[in-house]
């Protein structure tokens, strides 16, 4: 069995061991998932991949509970972290009763809030009162509706230095890791560059602290969409697509069960 990671050896990673963060969402994948990854992320992109919805925007935190729940039990040796669903951190004390909510009903060991120097304040609230935040900067699929569209950070001098000093705002806020999504790999990497603590890419390129991806993407599973950073390490859909249309056809036609499945 792997070591469980803990926030001390995913800082200590930073510079010499390139850190792999996936999501599940629940206990069958993430006892699959477990043994590959550093850290197993409770993404609220479940709203999308698992419960059928257009963004991520309308997952609730009872949902996120239940999910994070399901992780834990599946993966009882890994780092798990409990994506706070959009509105639940819009203020300090929200975001410290929610963050408790998750701590004390399930055993997640971090929470991931999307935001730089605009959440700081949030962030440092809820650090200094025993929360552990993995921090979340670039392209913000929260903001998808108020950006109106997924859009890509760091395209200008303006959109680089900001992403900096989202950075380093986060990081002094105390999260222990920042994913940064969306953003141009010569961006990234300065970014990686301008703070002490891993900095996790998704479509960011390959010069940060580590690589986080939706395992429904990377499974291939997810047919709706394909982001163009999506690896997909599995044709997943068409091999699950063909082996029930074979257990389907073997219905039909009565092959199925023989003696072997049957007492
Ligand atoms: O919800 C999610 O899966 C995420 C990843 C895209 C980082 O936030």
């Amino acid at each position: 069995m792997n070591k469980k990671m803990t926030i001390t050896s995913i800082q200590k990673a930073k510079g010499n061991n390139s850190l792999v963060m996936i999501t599940a969402y629940d206990a069958l994948f993430a006892k699959l998932l477990a043994p590959s990854a550093d850290m197993i992320l409770v993404g609220d992109s479940l709203n999308m991949s698992f419960a059928g919805k257009s963004d991520t925007l309308s997952a609730t935190l009872e949902q996120m509970i239940y999910h994070t729940k399901a992780v834990c039990n599946g993966a009882k040796n890994s780092f798990i972290i409990c994506d706070m669903p959009f509105g639940t951190y819009a203020n300090k004390d929200d975001a410290l009763k929610n963050s408790i909510k998750v701590f004390q009903e399930t055993s997640a060991d971090s929470i991931k809030i999307e935001g730089g120097e605009d959440k700081a304040e949030i962030i440092n609230y809820l650090t200094s009162n025993g929360i552990a935040v993995c921090g979340h900067i670039g392209l913000l699929p929260q903001a998808v509706r108020g950006d109106g569209g997924y859009k890509i950070k760091g395209k200008n001098q303006e959109e680089e230095l900001q992403l900096i000093k989202d950075a380093q705002a986060v990081e002094d806020a105390g999260v222990f890791c920042v994913v940064i999504e969306g953003v141009k790999p010569e961006v990234a990497r300065i970014v990686a560059n301008s703070i002490n603590i891993p900095v996790i890419g998704i479509g960011a390129g390959v010069d940060v602290d580590g690589q986080v991806l939706v395992f429904s993407d990377m499974l291939g599973l997810f047919e709706e969409f394909t982001p163009k950073f999506v690896k997909k390490y599995l044709d997943g859909a068409t091999l699950i697509k063909d082996a029930v249309q074979n257990y389907a056809d073997e219905v039909k036609n009565k092959t199925f069960p023989t003696q072997e499945h049957t007492y």
